[in-house]
């Protein structure tokens, strides 16, 4: 084993996302072989505790840190980004992904809900991906476009936070919209996009959704083909979501700058007859070669992240977990609902909406937590839809207060166990992905 020799390290309140050139504070040398060996603590507002650890089978002589920052005080959660320009070129000059270097620390070290020991601190390289590249992220991690819930705001904030915000549009409600894209479009000078359910819009949505600027517009379920053209025309990258072979094929055929594959393990609407992301996901990536592709469903965390990486995606499209955000534009009691909810609990169903008397279309069921509604029509599907006064009677029970509003909901969703922000959560998947990756195959 190698070992890294040198290290610069910048303070992480002096560090801008647009000034890349963050003032170097110091520099410590050490010649250590161990993740255990710290330099004494510093000032608050520079790294406390440094102490690199091995790079695998390599001796990285003349190693530049170009970049380093540390994450504490105002930044606690995310803890730490390096970047190793020119050393990556050499040791890993193919991969699409870098394998991170972890590295020790103290203050402010540690990610709430995320499972690191107090403490410790993982540092490591970016995750850089052809999507991450695409877009000029850092962080190979995007916002699912949830439909009303995904606000400007939320959108804005994974933007900031290093990942892709898609705002949910939804079936394009031009009053939404109206007071949402804004908030976006002036919360985040990163690359940001907006997403749409293909059945439910128009082309008059889309083209007034593009006088904004969106850099992406993310389409799912139904047929994009009217769409797809004027999207690209315009000058925004395409992301199409595809739920089965036959859209991923049609995805390809289109042109899409990248494709999104949802398994059947994620929150909301997807394939009726779909699969779960572990399967599906490879496959599509085979299919869709050389266009990146994002896996959706089931992730919830880094691990996930990293797992979506093994496979060969580019990147995560992540909904529910973002749901439990500062940010998100949920009901507080759909929040205490996603914190509280166990995977089992979750069923595809066209039930309730059916009772709710949505229009979406059969071919997409929706993951929801339970439901009373569910237990009392679930194989019972045409006899609802001709049962006029059973959805009556969930329409006004529902906006009584007597019924629950269907809850969209991911088998992931045990994973979910607090309510960061939406920029802590994005750093803190990508350093959770960066760890599991490292630690991939050593236990
Ligand atoms: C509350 C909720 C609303 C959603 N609304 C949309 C939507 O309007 N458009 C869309 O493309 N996908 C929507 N999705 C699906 C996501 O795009 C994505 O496929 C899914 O959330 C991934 O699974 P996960 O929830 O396990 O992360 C929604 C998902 C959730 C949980």
């Amino acid at each position: 084993m190698q070992h890294l020799r040198s290290i610069h390290t910048v303070s992480a309140s002096r560090y801008s996302d647009r000034s890349p050139d963050a003032t170097v504070l110091g520099a410590e040398h050490t010649e250590s072989s161990t993740a255990s060996t710290r330099t004494p603590a510093q000032s608050t507002s520079s790294i406390s505790t440094i102490a690199p650890t091995s790079i695998t089978g390599r001796k990285p002589d003349g190693l530049e840190f170009d970049e380093f920052l540390i994450m504490n005080g105002k930044y606690r959660g995310y803890v730490a980004k390096l970047m190793l320009r020119g050393l990556l070129a050499r040791i890993w000059p193919r991969a699409s992904w870098r394998p991170p270097v972890r590295l020790l620390g103290g203050r402010g070290a540690g990610v709430a809900g995320l499972g690191f020991p107090a403490g410790v601190m993982m540092a490591a390289m970016a995750l850089c991906t052809a999507f991450t590249e695409f877009f000029s992220l850092r962080h190979p991690i995007a916002l699912a476009p949830m439909g009303g819930s995904a606000g400007g705001a939320l959108a804005a904030a994974v933007s900031n936070g290093g990942g892709l915000g898609l705002l949910g549009g939804g079936n394009g409600d031009p009053g939404w919209l109206a007071r949402e894209l804004p908030i976006v479009a002036e919360g985040t000078d990163r690359p940001w996009g907006v997403g749409f359910q293909s059945w439910a819009i128009d082309l008059g949505t889309v083209e007034r959704v593009l006088e904004q600027n969106p850099r992406a517009v993310m389409l799912s379920f139904g047929d994009p083909r009217a769409f797809a053209g004027p999207i690209r025309q315009a000058g925004a990258a395409l992301i199409l979501q595809v739920t089965d072979l036959e859209e991923a094929r049609q995805a390809v055929d289109l042109g899409a700058d990248v494709i999104v594959a949802q398994g059947t393990e994620g929150g909301g609407h997807g394939a009726r007859r779909g699969r779960s992301t572990l399967p599906f996901v490879p496959v599509v990536v085979d299919l869709a070669a050389p266009t990146p592709v994002l896996a959706a469903g089931g992730i919830a965390d880094g691990r996930g992240v990293a797992a979506a990486l093994a496979l060969g995606a580019a990147g995560a499209l992540i909904g529910t977990r973002f749901q439990a955000t500062a940010e998100a534009l949920a009901d507080p009691s759909v929040t205490k609902a996603i914190l509280e909810g166990r995977g089992e609990d979750t069923e595809r169903s066209t039930v309730l909406d059916i009772a709710r008397g949505s229009p979406w279309p059969s071919k997409y069921p929706a993951r929801t937590l339970g439901h009373p509604f569910l237990d009392q029509w679930r194989g019972r599907e045409a006899e609802l839809a001709a049962d006029a006064d059973a959805r009556r009677a969930y329409q006004d029970g529902v906006a009584r207060g007597d019924l629950p509003a269907p809850v969209w909901a991911s088998e992931a969703v045990d994973l979910i166990n607090d309510m960061p922000s939406a920029a802590d959560l994005v750093a803190a998947l990508a350093a959770q992905a960066e760890d599991a990756l490292a630690r991939a195959g050593t236990r």
